[in-house]
């Protein structure tokens, strides 16, 4: 079953709410096809299995499988794995953490773009249990030695080196890498103490939107400026007319979560609506807010007024 952050009606969400069922908290971080999430989830029917992966076509292929073979104690969302370890996981709840074959990011300058850095390292720690673990998997020895590196900077985990077990080699790029004969490497990052930085879920607000009175244009002209605030940007990338009204094509980038999603301005009964789209069921955030303000500011330069703000 998919998870959509802004369907829920818990936020964040208890694990019971999620799964229908309370057991050991498992997160795997970038489960590509899906194949080892379902072996893992197979041999362990009791676990609650959260998987985040950033692709939407990886997503698919995995839910498919999910839904093949039967299984249903995996939860699968599309979107990075810190998002869903800040928003999904609520805080000492983790009794693993799974990252097999993370993208290296070889070039130095691309180091920034790891997931197991430093302060991955620290946050982590706010959301697993007691003695819970992050178990990584990887044939890229530099990276490797990297995360045991910034791990061992917090001074919150007890690293154990140990070879992979069978099971982490048998995903769909360890299949790949033992073929072409690479060497692999496996380490868990057992939590010895939490960071005292609490790590509090990002913060979902109800609506984003302001009425407004005035004639709404045959055209609207917006700004392809990037509107940037504190901790993200947002930029308007295409207007289409619909029947009705405007739809606006807004990509917004916060921490740890992008999306793409529909503004729209249309009549209505209790004046012109300039806000939020419900199409796709976004997440109304902070950078969402942003965004529609940056709408209602295009509104005001065209001649409507705000009557009701909203934002
Ligand atoms: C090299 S593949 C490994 C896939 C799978 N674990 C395996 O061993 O076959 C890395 C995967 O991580 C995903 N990924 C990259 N960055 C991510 C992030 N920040 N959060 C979640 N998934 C991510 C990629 O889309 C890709 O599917």
């Amino acid at each position: 079953m998919l998870v959509r952050p802004a369907l829920l009606s818990t936020w964040p969400p208890e694990p019971k709410d999620l799964f229908g069922a309370e057991g050991p908290l498992v997160l795997e971080v970038g489960f590509g096809d899906g194949r080892f999430t379902a072996e893992l989830a197979k041999a362990h029917p009791d676990w609650c299995i959260l998987g985040a992966e950033v692709s939407a076509t990886s997503v698919l292929k995995a839910l498919r499988r999910m839904r093949r073979e039967g299984i249903e104690n995996v939860r699968l969302y599309q979107g990075t794995g810190p998002f869903a370890l800040r928003n999904l996981v609520p805080p000492r709840s983790l009794h693993r953490v799974i990252v097999n074959f993370p993208d290296p990011w070889p070039k130095k300058r691309h180091q920034e773009r790891r997931l197991l850095q430093e302060r991955f390292f620290r946050r982590l720690s706010t959301r697993l249990q007691e003695g819970g673990a992050l178990l990584l998997t990887t044939d890229h020895e530099a990276y490797f030695r990297f995360a045991l590196e910034e791990a061992e900077r917090t001074g919150l985990y007890r690293v154990e080196v140990r070879p992979p077990p069978e099971a982490h080699l048998r995903t769909k790029y360890a299949l790949k890498w033992k073929e072409a004969g690479r060497a692999f490497f496996h380490a868990a990052f057992v939590k010895v103490a939490e960071d005292p930085e609490p790590w509090p879920p990002i913060r979902r607000y109800p609506m984003a939107h302001a009425l407004m009175e005035g004639t709404l244009p045959e055209t609207l002209p917006l700004s392809k400026r990037p509107v940037s605030f504190p901790g993200g940007v947002a930029v308007f990338l295409e207007v289409a007319r619909g029947e009705e009204g405007h739809y606006v094509l807004t990509h917004v980038e916060e921490e740890d979560l992008t999306q793409d999603l529909l503004l729209e301005v249309r009549p209505s009964a209790r004046g012109i609506y300039a806000g939020v789209c419900r199409f796709g069921s976004p997440l109304i955030t902070q950078g969402v807010k942003e965004a529609v303000r940056a709408l209602v500011r295009e509104l005001e330069r065209v001649g409507l007024e705000v009557v009701q703000d909203h934002t």
